[in-house]
């Protein structure tokens, strides 16, 4: 056996951008490089103490040992069911309506399992979590790229996709807030896209993993507040952002039933549920005090406004947006986003992402995560600044 056996779609796979990111940052540590890592969106704070308590507690209990529920427990789609209430003012119903996934990105790439023949159209946004895309090719679906663009508040204009495209589509994949722009969609937004999908007899994937993740006050909506989209929508809530979670894998689907129904068909032939104690826990976080979850966004303001003004002086132009842990950039005239990733870890020891990594509509971007702690932050801006002020 040989490489060459491998199936097409693995051999025309591009290599995963962030390992490609975790290998660059390798080679600098090894090199003696201290290096602060703004690269991957991987929160530094805790998990609210109650939620780490539960697993303890739920880890002891004999039936957490057997197998879970294919579909999340009733107990945990009830209370992502309480949560889609309390925040979006909706009414899912857990029993057809509510999904457990082993994390959004798991929901991600079953979904074009779940809802794509081959040959079938997807319109996808660049830049864009690369997973949509992937996850389509894999079933032999064909992308088509909508851009998001800074002077059109970083949301596709739909009347700007090509008619054809939005005629021979199938699902539209959007994401707000918006990783990696920071971007979010309005409600307004939300109800163009309503009007769009019904036009054009759309089904729309809504990844809402940084739902909670936004400017104080202003709290981003969800595609399903939209009556238009309530019968071919899915959206993916992730606990991984929400409650520093990222390492349990514990997300859900909630939206029309035979959509929802379509991805637990998959999952129940592909995996076996998430662990019970898990769950338990992750109910616990759902259900838990928000202050945790309003501090920590505080938490992100304060980082961010230790590094834009560095950002600013070492020649970046910072976008200015609401949502998400990121802090997207323009890099100056004439770098391109690979080149200038890769200077600012030479020189200043700091990793950022190309937003390339997210699709060739990236260039010119790079994008900072603010997921690691005050002092790195800090640390980041003083050599930023330091630096850039030097004559
Ligand atoms: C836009 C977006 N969607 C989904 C995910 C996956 O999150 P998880 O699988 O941890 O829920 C990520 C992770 O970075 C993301 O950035």
């Amino acid at each position: 056996m040989t490489e060459a056996r491998l199936p097409h779609r693995l051999k025309t796979l591009p290599p995963y951008p962030f390992a490609e990111i975790d290998r660059s940052r390798g080679e600098a540590i090894k090199k003696g490089v201290d290096v602060v890592d703004l690269g991957v969106g991987d929160p530094d704070l805790p998990p609210p103490p109650q939620v780490v308590e539960r697993l303890r507690e739920a880890a002891g209990h004999p039936e957490n040992h057997r197998y879970p529920s294919y579909l999340g427990s009733a107990s945990f789609r009830e209370a992502a069911a309480r949560y889609m209430g309390r925040r979006f003012g909706l009414e899912p119903d857990p029993g057809t309506e509510v999904l457990a996934l082993i994390g959004s990105k798991e929901g991600i790439a079953h979904l074009a399992l779940a809802l794509l023949d081959p040959g079938d159209l997807v319109l996808v946004p660049d830049p864009a979590y690369p997973v949509y895309s992937i996850s389509a090719r894999f079933v032999g679906a064909e992308v088509a790229t909508m851009p998001l663009q800074r002077e059109r508040g970083f949301l596709p204009v739909l009347e700007e996709i090509p008619s054809e495209l939005a005629r021979r589509a199938k699902l539209m994949w959007l994401n707000y807030p918006n990783n990696p722009t920071g971007a979010v969609a309005p409600l307004g937004y939300w109800r163009e896209v309503g009007a769009f999908a019904a036009e054009h007899d759309l089904l729309v994937a809504s990844d809402a993993a940084y739902a909670e993740i936004y400017r104080e006050g202003e709290p981003p909506a969800s595609a399903l507040q939209v009556g238009a989209l309530a019968e071919r929508t899915i959206e993916l809530h992730s606990l991984s952002k929400t409650y520093n979670m990222t390492g349990w894998r514990v997300g859900f689907a909630v939206g029309a039933a035979w959509m929802v129904g379509a991805l637990g068909t998959v999952k129940t032939n592909v995996d076996s549920g998430i662990f019970g104690a898990v769950q338990e826990a992750a109910i616990a976080a759902l259900d838990g005090p928000t202050e945790v979850v309003v501090a920590q966004r505080e938490t992100y303001r304060r980082r961010r406004e230790l590094l834009v003004p560095a950002l600013a002086a070492a020649g970046l132009d910072v976008v200015d947006t609401t949502a998400t842990f990121y802090v997207l950039a323009a890099v100056p005239e004439g770098r391109t986003a690979a080149d200038y990733t890769r200077e600012l870890l030479d020189s200043f020891g700091v990793l950022c992402t190309p937003a390339t990594a997210f699709g060739p509509g990236g260039e010119g971007y790079v994008r900072f995560s603010l997921t690691a702690s005050d002092e790195r932050v800090e640390e980041a801006a003083r050599r930023l600044a330091e630096r850039s002020a030097r004559p």
